[in-house]
């Protein structure tokens, strides 16, 4: 298996030449017009195929609501020319916020997201041909297992028993694994936090099912008794009756989309989309299922993921050059990963037929994106090009690829996994390298308050 290794490309041809020599199912075309094809979602038009991936930045007021930095970051993004932003993790209770820093949409603070979106629009309006607005989506969590809504104490809310991730996630013999009427009554909290999203003015909600959250955890949950676990149609119907309430409740003109884990690369039966006797191989029998469900029940636009950020394994939804404290060096080559990620996102498009997939995992090409990109646009392997970290770096890439046809090298990403090392440190994050200015700082301070923590 070729080694995990350095991003080193010089030219697109010495990039061409690995994917080759690595027999690679990734592919590159130069013309890169295809960007500007506005994508149809729902009854809804973005007004391009790049996408701005959910990017938290743990940096909210302690009510929920945006504080500077949140408006600091959907300005940018909204500037970047992206057709479709994608917002961030935002709690549906304050049980499930990941840290206490974590979006909060509520009936209080609900005015200052409908300011916020205003601002963000009008700044959009001013970049964009005709004045057009990119699409806002609201993504919707319930942070399950790595809730911690106080302080730097851990306060899990677990669906199954875990033997890998419970040592890690502050779980012991007295967590309780919640009833289904606590999961029954937080479907009333998604429909409300939709609802909520729907008059601050997104266009959208995504019902999170992604990274090992709660939703996420429900679908691998093959442990769990009762009607939330074992078989699959018992651990698919949160997510489904979620979707069906959510979409019930807000009518035709808002979309309901999902972002969710094809694979979990975590043991069986533990994990979900993957074979029971090798967990780091994908079976895509449920996954197209839950594809299939989930278009049937009114979802509009989906995304799709991979693996646990939380676990030793995060180049399965992130590959990097440099992972972050305690992580062990991948046994795989970025390209693998990336192919992975590819292949999972071409699955559910075909899957998914009408209703848009976007892709993701393009950050570690750097300035290459909009070529690889391109060529997946264009074989229908997806329907927009997805940039998470790239978002945070570099947040005019979008609109650099649209006007001008490149990515400024310089500009990029170096995938250092300092963003990433920040949320696991508690403190509030960024791009450490190429938003210093803020960010390196915050960087110091989490770091250095985690060491003495951990002392
Ligand atoms: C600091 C940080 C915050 C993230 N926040 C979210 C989030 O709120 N919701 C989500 O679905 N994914 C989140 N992700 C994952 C990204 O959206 C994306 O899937 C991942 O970074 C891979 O895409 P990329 O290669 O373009 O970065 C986050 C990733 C990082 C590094």
């Amino acid at each position: 298996m070729a080694q995990h290794n350095k991003f080193h490309y010089k030219t697109l041809e010495e990039l061409k030449k690995e994917i080759e020599e690595l027999h690679l199912n990734i592919s590159i075309s130069q013309d890169i017009s295809i960007f500007k094809t506005p994508v149809k979602v729902g009854k809804k038009e973005a007004p391009n195929a790049l996408a701005v991936l959910p990017m938290e930045g743990c940096d909210s007021n302690a009510d929920g609501s945006p504080s500077d930095l949140v408006k600091r970051r959907y300005t940018r993004f909204a500037e970047g020319g992206a057709g479709l932003l994608w917002w961030e993790a935002n709690a549906v209770e304050e049980a499930g916020r990941a840290n206490p820093n974590q979006m909060m949409l509520t009936d209080e603070n609900l005015l200052s997201f409908q300011r916020l979106l205003e601002e963000v629009n009008e700044r959009a309006s001013k970049i964009h041909e005709n004045h057009t607005q990119p699409l806002h989506i609201l993504q919707l969590t319930h942070s399950g297992r790595y809730s911690r809504p106080k302080g730097h104490k851990p306060a899990p809310v677990i669906p199954q028993r875990d033997p890998y991730l419970d040592p890690r996630s502050g779980v012991n013999d007295e967590t309780p694994i919640v009833t289904d009427e606590y999961l029954d009554s937080l479907i009333d909290k998604y429909v409300h936090s939709a609802l909520l999203a729907k008059k601050a003015g997104f266009n959208g909600v995504d019902i999170k099912a992604c990274h090992r959250y709660l939703v996420s955890e429900l679908l691998a949950s093959h442990t769990r008794e009762g009607k939330y676990g074992g078989s699959y149609e018992n651990r698919s119907r949160f997510l489904l009756d979620i979707i069906r309430s959510v979409k019930e409740a807000v009518g035709e003109d808002f979309i309901v989309a999902c972002r969710f884990n094809v694979f979990d690369a975590h043991p069986y039966p533990y994990g979900f989309g993957e074979d029971k006797e090798n967990f780091w191989k994908f079976d895509e029998t449920e996954p197209l299922q839950l594809v299939r469900d989930m278009c049937s029940s009114g979802v509009e636009l989906l995304s799709n993921s991979a693996g646990n950020p939380y676990y030793i394994y995060p180049q399965v939804t992130r590959p990097f050059d440099t992972s972050s404290l305690g992580i062990p060096v991948p046994e795989e080559h970025q390209l693998k990963s990336i192919e992975r990620l590819f292949e999972f996102t071409r699955k559910i498009q075909k899957a998914a037929g009408d209703v848009p997939v976007v892709g993701n995992g393009y950050t570690w090409l750097r300035q290459y994106i909009p070529y690889v990109g391109a060529a997946n646009l264009k074989d229908h392997s997806c329907s927009f090009i997805g940039l998470g970290r790239s978002s945070f770096a570099y947040p005019e890439a979008p609109r650099d690829i649209l006007e001008k046809g490149f990515m400024d090298s310089a500009r990029c990403c170096i995938t250092c996994s300092k963003c990433t090392q920040i949320m696991r440190d508690h403190g509030m994050t960024g791009c450490v390298i190429k938003d210093k200015e803020i960010y390196m700082e915050k960087y110091r301070e989490a770091r250095a308050e985690a060491s003495a923590r951990e002392v």
